[in-house]
């Protein structure tokens, strides 16, 4: 009998678009390995700025992507399945989330080399299960294939007000245009992918749309087997 592939839920969009509340609804609902690769970037930053290395400097944060010690993990946060990428075995689950850590990740997620290197890692995810990855290219280029595409957006001032209820405010439309318009594997919307405005909508009203659109989906896929 031919294995089956793990199903993957490709969840992109900009910065406070609600990408992490819903992915996690998602997973939980379907009972999906949840991954969130903007924390596997910010480890990257946060490693960097560990050891003293100028995030700016894009051929030594290509030399520390290349050499630092990482691995994979699957753990269960509250009974949602995740997997994590560790450094020297270790998890930086706060340190990731600083100020410094937000201003240094969007230099590493330039840099082609730290991009290939985590579409080999994210793409690994697969060997846990079925996926549920957030990102900013997750649709278009670390799992194109896929049939489970999302882009989340809400309006600019709707963004903001979210990220200031989590107590952070930064400069969310010029982070989106960096990663609008970095060269290497840039956010945009994949082919194919349902767009969500989100700015009216709660997190329930957004997840239950993805929720009820895989289970339609994986069931039309069932009867035609
Ligand atoms: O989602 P986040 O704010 O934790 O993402 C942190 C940064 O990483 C953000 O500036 C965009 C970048 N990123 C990316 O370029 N590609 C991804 N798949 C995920 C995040």
């Amino acid at each position: 009998m031919k294995k089956q592939q793990p199903i993957v839920i490709a969840i992109d969009g900009t910065s406070a678009s609600g990408k992490s509340t819903n992915a996690k609804l998602v997973a939980r609902a379907l009972g999906f390995v949840y991954v969130d690769t903007g924390a596997m970037y910010r480890t990257l930053a946060w490693y960097c700025l560990q050891q003293g290395v100028h995030v700016e400097d894009s051929r030594a944060v290509a030399r520390v992507c290349r050499q630092w010690k990482t691995s994979l993990e699957l753990a269960e946060v509250d009974g949602l399945k995740c997997a994590r990428l560790l450094v020297d075995g270790y998890f930086p689950e706060k340190e990731i989330r600083t100020a410094a850590t937000s201003a240094a990740v969007p230099h590493v997620a330039a840099v082609k080399q730290v991009r290939a290197w985590m579409k080999r890692t994210q793409r690994d995810c697969a060997r846990f299960g079925n996926l549920v990855m957030e990102g900013r290219d997750i649709g278009t280029n670390v799992f194109p294939e896929t049939e489970y595409k999302y882009y989340l957006d809400a309006n600019i001032n709707e963004r903001l007000r979210r990220r200031a209820a989590e107590g952070v405010h930064e400069n969310l439309a010029a982070r989106d245009q960096r990663d609008s318009q970095r060269a290497t594997a840039p956010l945009m919307i994949a082919l194919g992918a349902k767009v969500i405005n989100n700015s009216e909508m709660t997190s329930e009203q957004t997840s239950g749309l993805i929720i009820e659109d895989v289970r339609k989906r994986l069931a039309a896929a069932t009867s035609q087997e």
